[in-house]
């Protein structure tokens, strides 16, 4: 018999489902740390690869390590062309987040062979992965536009050839950069649900690609990775400053969440949300201006107004969709940007999970009926 050892907690609120070294958040003090290092230092003095090393392998690399995982990276941006063939398939219509959700499953059938207590098997899957993951989300947008994939730049980085890869056009340092400090930003977040899924997954011994695809597809929702594409809807319907009171009065009044802002950990503004909107504003001052930038400002403040009080203040979605915006990456590929960055994250778990490995199996509080009869078709 299994006895409960606490109440049962909805949404599995404050209770630890992993001990883990990867990152640290301060919900009070709007504090994230990966491996101990401050968020904003890493925004400033890091690059998305070195940071990806540094979750996954919990040291930042020497000049000869991170060389040669940038040089593996580079080797592996390439997609099979069976993968693409199988991605022309997919409908122009169907959401990115699916189109990458099926696209990560299938790298599976490929790279089927499961050596999880191998190192170099794991260090093989964890460059194919962070390769790959950005070809396939570029491949994607291009073909539902019905044109051919471009292939990776060999003389460009990551961030770069992936905007590359999207546009056919060599991206400006600058919105190189930026996007390269969008990708620290959001390559982990301790426990979030997406990690949890990649954990539980990553715990019954399954193949890497399964677990970066069953992460993915929990990103997807609208109140985890999906707010990003969320926030900027809720822009374009506000329309204007003087709407901005309103609706938010509205939301309230009517229970309805207003994206981009609450967070289950933090209680005061997220410090990523605090990075991005400066990211945001460098951004505006070289490539001009936008106007839902005066919108977010307001809608900032008026929550703040109405909902501080409840610890409700921006996340980490609030801003990122208009750097995007500016970057020129269509809107519904901004949680598959998120993906990009956060498998990063979700790797770094599976290889802890795999290390002191024991399968999820929680419980449950059973509320249905017992004894109940089987009533024949005709007596229903
Ligand atoms: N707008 C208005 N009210 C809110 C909001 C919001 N965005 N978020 C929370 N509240 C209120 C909520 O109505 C509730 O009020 P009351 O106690 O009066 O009923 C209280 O705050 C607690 O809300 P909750 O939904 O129980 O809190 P949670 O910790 O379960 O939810 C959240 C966290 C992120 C799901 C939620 O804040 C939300 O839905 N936010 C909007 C979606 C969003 O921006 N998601 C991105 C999250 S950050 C990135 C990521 O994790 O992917």
């Amino acid at each position: 018999m299994v006895v409960l050892t606490c109440e049962y907690q909805p949404g599995l609120e404050g209770i630890p489902a992993a001990q883990s070294s990867i990152s640290y958040v301060d919900g009070k003090q709007g504090i994230l740390e990966y491996r101990g290092i401050r968020v904003e230092e890493l925004a400033q003095k890091s690059t998305f690869l070195e940071t990806t090393y540094l979750l996954i392998w919990g040291k930042l690399p020497t000049r000869e390590q991170l060389k040669e995982f940038e040089t593996d990276i580079l080797y592996h941006r390439r997609i099979k062309y069976r993968i693409r063939d199988m991605m022309k398939c997919f409908p122009e219509t169907g959401h990115p987040m699916d189109a990458l959700q099926t696209s990560a499953a299938a790298l599976g059938l490929f790279y089927a062979r499961r050596a999880l207590d191998d190192p170099a098997y794991i260090r093989k899957a964890v460059v194919r992965l962070i390769a790959k993951i950005p070809t396939m989300v570029a491949a994607f947008q291009l073909m539902r536009k019905g044109n051919d994939a471009v292939q990776p730049n060999d003389n460009l980085d990551y961030a770069a050839n992936f905007l590359y890869m999207l546009t056919e056009i060599e991206p400006d340092p600058l919105a190189a950069r930026i996007f390269d400090v969008c990708l620290i930003l959001h390559a982990e977040h301790t426990i979030n649900a997406s990690t949890f899924s990649a954990r539980v997954t990553a715990s019954t011994l399954t193949d890497p690609y399964a677990v970066v695809a069953s992460a993915v597809g929990t990103l997807a929702g609208p109140l985890h990775g999906g707010a990003n594409e969320e926030v900027l809807r809720m822009l374009e319907e506000i329309g204007s400053i003087r709407n901005v009171r309103p609706y938010v009065e509205k939301c309230i009044q009517n229970k309805e969440k207003i994206m981009g802002f609450g967070h289950r950990v933090y209680k005061v503004k997220d410090p990523r949300a605090t990075i991005l909107q400066n990211l945001a504003e460098q951004l505006f001052e070289k490539t001009g201006y936008d106007e839902y930038y005066d919108i977010a400002k307001e809608l900032e403040r008026v929550v703040e107004e109405k909902l501080g009080h409840k610890g409700i203040y921006a996340n980490v979605d609030f801003y990122s969709g208009l750097v995007y915006r500016k970057l020129g990456i269509p809107m519904d590929l901004f949680t598959p940007v998120f993906a990009i960055a956060r498998v990063a994250g979700w790797l770094a778990h599976w290889k802890e999970q795999l290390a002191v490995n024991k399968i999820f199996r929680p419980t449950q509080v059973y509320k249905g009926i017992h004894h109940a009869a089987y009533i024949p078709m005709e007596e229903r």
